[in-house]
């Protein structure tokens, strides 16, 4: 909660800066340097409709949600600097997980009949949504390979103008770390009035901000590497303020703002982050950038090992100069990020070395301090078999923690060998 003006802009100020102090002023009444967990339901009000800041129930906000959605704004508006009238950029909204953001945003933007290009690449559970959940409620969608950066045509080609109403973008995607090109689909999505949105949890918003590259809203899941620390499920929006509802479409709130919309259907909806939950990815959120710097260079020297090792047919890195898209990567990010995939020939190899690596867990998820491995065929992604969606069977992925990379090569080397 911002209540002191005693302090620089923090929209002028570094990434690092800006995640730890954003949102999170001293409480004012004790100076605690931490926002409290404000773990309460409803407020005080001082006669009918005298609130205290504003705070009314928790479904509507929370103290400790507020400061974490004002952080995730600010980390995310980097390059954006304040609008004319002084007002935040970007609004960032926190919800109990990354698809429930993704759910909220989805019905805040669309009515039935409208059309979503979609990549053919993505986390498997965001393709569910879109095709499982929101078909039947007659949104149509067309995935694309919106990583083929030499031939946007096809993105021309499958955009609707008039009924598509969202462009869909994962840069890198989960799992095969595709990278497109997020400032060239963005002036494609918006000639054709349709709103760029771009999921941002496998760079983060110290590697990669999206919305200075045009887009109109953020995705995360903050459960990943925002959170950091795998005891949290999480996620968020972060909605440019000058973002504006496709196709004419009006709020129920009243107005045409995305950031709005989103608003009204937060509340409405109401799958909002508890308190403790936005505390822990708060408190993730301000060692982003260092955990980051040391995730990054494990993965580099663990893609570097497994480019040379003969039981290892390909390795997908971004920072790899064999990685179709890493100019566009080196471009639109400061660094190519911790997760590494790569394939072993068969379905058979791939499962054993899953089984057999032992600083690597096998689990699901990403973007904890601790290195995890896993068989997107199988796992992640196996709610997109038989669809555009599905993944080579001997693919591993690796999301590479933080821990003495020597271990992690002599992990790999043991499990492969
Ligand atoms: C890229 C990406 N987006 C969205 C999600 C969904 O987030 P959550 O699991 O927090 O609902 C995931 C989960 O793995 C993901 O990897």
């Amino acid at each position: 909660m911002s209540t002191s003006s005693e302090h620089p802009d923090w929209t002028t100020t570094g990434f690092s800066t800006r995640a730890i102090h954003a949102g999170q002023d001293p409480d004012p009444t004790t100076g605690a340097v931490v926002p409290p967990i404000h773990q309460v339901s409803t407020y005080k009000q001082d006669g009918v409709g005298g609130l205290r800041g504003g705070y009314e129930y928790s479904r509507s906000a929370n103290p400790t949600r507020t400061a974490l959605e004002e952080a995730l704004a600010a980390a995310e508006s980097g390059g954006l600097g304040p609008t004319a009238d002084g007002s935040p950029a970007a609004r960032g909204f926190a919800f109990a997980s990354g698809l429930a953001a993704e759910d909220t945003l989805l019905r805040a933007v669309l009515r039935p009949g409208d059309h979503v290009v979609f990549p053919n690449d993505a986390y498997g559970g965001t393709y569910r949504l879109v095709h499982r959940v929101f078909g039947p409620w007659g949104i149509e969608h067309t995935p694309v390979d919106l990583t083929d950066l030499a031939n946007l045509d096809a993105v021309r080609a499958a955009v609707r103008p008039g009924s598509t109403k969202v462009v869909w973008v994962e840069t890198p995607t989960n799992p095969l770390l595709g990278i497109s090109d997020v400032s060239a689909l963005a002036e494609i999505a918006h000639e054709a009035g349709a709103l760029l949105v771009v999921d941002n949890t496998f760079a983060t918003p110290y590697l990669q901000q999206p919305l200075a590259l045009g887009a109109d809203v953020v995705v995360h899941s903050t459960t990943k590497y925002v959170g950091g620390h795998s005891d949290v499920v999480g996620g968020a929006l972060v909605v440019a303020a000058s973002a504006q509802l496709p196709g004419g479409l009006a709020s129920p709130a009243g107005g045409t703002d995305v950031a709005g919309a989103v608003g009204f259907h937060q509340n409405a909806s109401g799958a909002v982050a508890g308190p403790f939950d936005a505390w822990l990815t708060l408190r993730g959120l301000k060692t982003l950038a260092v955990r980051m710097d040391r995730h990054q260079a494990n993965a580099a020297a663990v893609a570097a090992f497994l480019e040379q090792h003969p039981a290892v047919t390909q390795v997908i890195y971004p920072g790899l100069a064999s990685h179709p898209g890493h100019e566009v990567a080196a471009r639109q990010m400061s660094g190519f990020g911790g997760m590494v995939s790569f394939r072993v020939g068969t379905e058979a190899k791939a499962l054993d070395v899953c089984g057999r690596t032992q600083v690597f867990t096998l689990a699901e998820s990403l973007g904890g301090v601790e290195s995890l491995v896993e068989h997107p065929g199988r796992m992640t992604h196996g709610s997109v078999a038989g669809t555009a969606l599905e993944v080579p069977d001997d693919l591993v992925r690796l999301s590479v923690g933080i821990e003495d990379v020597e271990d992690l090569i002599a992990d790999l080397d043991r499990a492969l060998s």
